[in-house]
């Protein structure tokens, strides 16, 4: 018997997360009558999507010819030949269609003389199978992902999404390998809530703060991969993580790959515009993982720049200042605040920086999750669907090119709303459900909050980030690995004998930072079988 009570919700579709794809996914649900919810741990403008800056990529040819076949080319190569290409061709060929949708909902974008959507160069977008830059990707100024967020909120709640906002997730509902819906926790008010659906949209973004220096706000936890997991599903290419170049020194903010599509550059201490050897003809706009790999040679090479030449430097200084203010002013007000920079008179110090998990919860092109083992690799896991950061639906294999993810993000939301609105009925009848699945989500949840050990959580957190930076970095080799792992596994012991001092429900940020921490199963649950009083 349970100490706690669940508050019963009843809704069609139920989606995880309100960045883009979640946004994108419930408003195409809603769109379509079907009864749908929104729960997400903080406001839908503060998801992680309002931090993307440079743009999002389609084929729309305002600033020249261009082709979805080209661009389906450079993310097929980008990917590093390891993308699914029919979900390459799913993205690309939608991606027009997409951005204009994003259009006439009231994204502001920046505009061309014409009138037409201004777009600018992005690292590995071509032209005519790899010729040379274009000009590819639509941006609202330095602040896309932003504007993207905002408008889609808006049109969310014109077509009645309900939104639970402040709510995190605990686990999946499975019964009999069907996902019947989510548990959650809210944290206002500390009540707890079963959320039954006849489709769970997992949209809950990535995972960049198992490292110690990323871009990703820090509430990119990867919960939704983590629930996943403990419902005994796989993930697919975790390794595959990606590095931004130009985090700044020491904060890890973005400084966004427009820069240098709006002709910024990168210098090492010998003042040598180093990437003319490294990809001698797109230079500085070559795909982030060419760039991240030549910064980290340089430094290693002992060319870095600074006191312990450590790092790099990033120029707009020789840039128009006009240009500067109109296209990129959310960036020098970052490198003013958190690197000291007037970006029109001095170089920003930057070092490659976690950005991009290409990896997660492995899905068909219609946001389907699917097993990837056994005799079917393809088969779908009823009731459950991914899509976003969290997702892997292989289109960007090893390596994602920038401004390919809000384009994945708003194609993939749209299709697995699409699938939705194919294969469910509004307001159809659901099974009851049974009470001893959701007995585990309250024993983990009431160990933890009661967890009397001796590590704090900040501690081991700091811990497996350092070894995640350090030992599965930009590059990695066996040594480097085996090492983090053995340093991984000792933090996984240690937190064995985890301590969360606050045993309140209300607003007990220890105890969910230690949630998003753990994350795992079973095996490392501190001791302590019994439920507690609420
Ligand atoms: O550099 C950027 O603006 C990041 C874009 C992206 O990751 O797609």
């Amino acid at each position: 018997m349970s100490a706690y009570k669940f508050i019963d919700h009843k809704f069609d579709v139920v989606v995880v997360g309100a960045g883009g794809s979640g946004l994108r996914a419930a408003l195409g649900c809603a769109q379509a009558g079907l009864k749908t919810a929104c729960v997400t741990k903080v406001f839908p403008t503060r998801s992680h999507t309002v931090a993307a800056q440079g743009g999002i990529s389609a084929s729309l040819g305002n600033m020249g010819q261009d082709d979805w076949r080209w661009h389906m080319y450079d993310t097929v190569k980008g990917s590093d030949w390891l993308g699914d290409q029919d979900a390459i061709e799913y993205l690309t060929r939608n991606a027009p269609a997409a951005v204009y949708e994003l259009e006439h909902w009231g994204v502001p974008f920046s505009r061309t003389a014409e009138g037409k959507i201004y777009q600018r160069a992005f690292g590995g977008m071509t032209k005519n199978y790899g010729e040379g830059p274009i000009q590819r990707t639509c941006a609202a100024a330095d602040r896309t992902g932003h504007a993207m967020l905002h408008t889609m909120y808006g049109q969310s709640l014109a077509h009645d999404t309900e939104f639970f906002i402040e709510y995190f997730a605990l686990d999946l509902i499975m019964e009999d390998g069907v996902c019947r819906g989510i548990t959650a926790w809210k944290l206002d008010d500390g009540t707890l809530h079963r959320f039954q659906a006849q489709m769970v949209i997992l949209a809950t973004g990535g995972y960049g703060r198992a490292y110690f220096s990323a871009t990703s706000a820090h509430t990119c936890t990867g919960d939704g991969n983590a629930m996943a997991l403990r419902a005994g599903l796989p993930l697919q290419d975790m390794e595959f993580v990606q590095f931004h170049p130009t985090g700044i020194y020491g904060a890890g903010c973005l400084i966004t790959e427009g820069a240098r599509g709006e002709g910024g550059y990168l210098t090492n201490s010998e003042g040598e515009r180093f990437m003319e050897r490294y990809a001698p003809s797109v230079k500085d706009l070559a795909p982030r993982d060419m760039v991240s790999r030549a910064m980290t040679i340089e430094i290693r090479e002992g060319r870095g720049v600074g006191p312990n030449k450590d790092h790099i430097f990033l120029h707009l200084d020789h840039l128009d200042p006009k240009i500067l203010h109109e296209r990129l002013p959310g960036i020098s007000e970052t490198a003013k605040v958190f690197a000291g920079v007037d970006v029109t008179k001095a170089p920003i110090p930057v070092l490659p920086t976690v950005h991009y998990n290409m990896g997660g919860i492995p899905t068909n092109y219609h946001g389907e999750v699917v097993t990837k083992s056994g005799e079917n690799p393809d088969q779908v896991i009823p009731g459950l669907m991914a899509v976003g950061e969290a997702a892997c639906v292989s289109v960007h294999g090893a390596n994602r090119l920038g401004s390919n993810s809000l384009i994945d993000l708003v194609v993939f939301g749209r299709a697995a709303a699409l699938r939705c609105a194919e294969i469910l009925k509004p307001l159809a009848t659901q099974p009851e459900l049974k009470n001893a699945n959701t007995d585990a989500h309250l024993a983990r949840f009431d160990r933890y909050r009661n967890a009397s050990g001796t590590q704090g959580t900040a501690g081991l957190r700091l811990e497996m980030q350092k070894a995640m930076q350090e030992d599965a970095a930009v590059f990695r080799t066996g040594e480097t690995l085996d090492g983090g792992a053995q340093r991984l596994a000792n933090v996984w012991e240690k937190a064995k004998d985890i301590k969360v001092n606050d045993r309140g429900l209300v607003w007990n940020t220890d105890l969910m930072e230690t949630l998003e921490f753990d994350r795992q199963g079973e095996d490392r649950l501190p001791p302590g079988p019994q439920l507690h009083d609420v």
